[in-house]
């Protein structure tokens, strides 16, 4: 996935550990593989050959580079293999301690700290599926496809990179034949989603990853279909209005026996964290789920693009990164 900000306390993450009070653990680097340009697959294992927690597809984890920086990236192996991940880890330009880290340092046998799986992109059932896939938003399809194929369901790939080289994973879709459709963009342009998704029809849904020009064309190409179609996953944050309140709230924290003030120019993340909660996270960017906190009273204003409209509705969970208060005062489990 992204090369996001860090944003886990710098030193206060040991090499292979994650914070306390989270779900913690460790995995070996057993395997690393160019698999395009500017992409590398790593094979994670436990380090005493143990089973991993099971996993869905669309689900990803958090890794704990031993730089302290925490990344997230999607699970792209076999989810009905229990005791190896897969990633894959695109170079970004910007990146210079994350991605950068992974592809010039990170080795075969080095030990990465492990939060998650987490599922955020869940596949919900249903007799066809269209998935459309920008670049390394390739990564949390492929276990869908495999899914969708072993269930005999309707599929097909739509599957855009700015070059041939530089899209993952070719070799492996080659064998789906012609349910694949491979768009290298200096071969043939940008993707011509209208025509490729055709006419709108009920039981149908369109899973897309990737960039936000692609996942914003994909809304427009979705906008005839019917209402929760299309299930997008973000790498970077959608355009938002202001909070719903501008001036400061209190957040206690039930478990700690904690109250803060959280004044409107500081997260609740940070305010949490000010107290001496250690809490990890990743984008900061309501992006990847990382800090998803239970709300055990008030009503969160959510600022995400994590949750949907049913998860906002039940009120019981935020991303405290950048989600906010419509009341005057919030109780977290924390
Ligand atoms: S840290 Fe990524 S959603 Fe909060």
């Amino acid at each position: 996935m992204t090369d996001d900000e860090f944003s886990v306390p710098a030193g206060s993450v040991p090499a292979g550990s994650v914070p306390a009070g989270t779900d913690q653990a460790t995995v070996r680097v057993t395997a690393r593989t160019q698999v395009a340009d500017d992409v590398v697959a790593l094979t994670l294992e436990h380090p005493q050959g143990d089973r991993l927690p099971a996993w869905t597809p669309g689900s990803h984890v958090d890794l704990v580079l031993p730089n302290g920086l925490t990344r997230q990236y999607s699970l792209c192996g076999d989810r009905w293999d229990p005791f190896t991940y897969r990633v894959a880890v695109l170079r970004e330009p910007t990146g210079r301690r994350g991605s950068a880290w992974v592809h010039d340092t990170l080795r075969p046998g080095d030990l990465l700290g492990l939060g998650g799986p987490r599922n955020h992109f869940p596949m919900v059932p249903s007799d066809e599926y269209l998935f459309i896939a920008g670049g390394i938003g390739i990564t949390p399809l492929l276990p869908m496809i495999r899914q969708a194929d072993m269930m005999g369901a309707e599929w097909k790939l739509l599957y855009g990179g700015r070059r041939r080289t530089s899209m993952a994973f070719r070799d492996e879709l080659e064998r789906y034949g012609d349910r694949v459709r491979l768009v290298p963009q200096d071969e043939y342009g940008l993707l011509d989603l209208a025509t490729w998704l055709g006419e709108p029809r009920e039981g149908t849904k369109v899973y897309c990853c990737g960039p936000a020009p692609l996942l914003a064309a994909a809304e427009s190409a979705c906008s005839p279909w019917p209402e929760y179609t299309l299930r997008t996953e973000r790498f970077t944050p959608p355009e938002l209005d202001a909070p719903a309140r501008k001036g400061p709230f209190d957040v206690e924290l039930r478990r700690s026996g904690k109250t803060v003030t959280v004044d409107p120019d500081v997260s609740i993340l940070d305010a949490v964290r000010g107290v001496g909660i250690d809490m990890l996270s990743s984008c900061r960017q309501g992006t990847c789920g990382t800090c998803e906190t239970t709300v055990l009273d008030g009503i969160p204003d959510h600022r995400d693009c994590v949750l949907d409209e049913a998860e906002r509705a039940a009120g019981d969970c935020m991303l405290i990164c950048v989600s906010r208060s419509r009341t005057d005062r919030l109780v977290l489990d924390l």
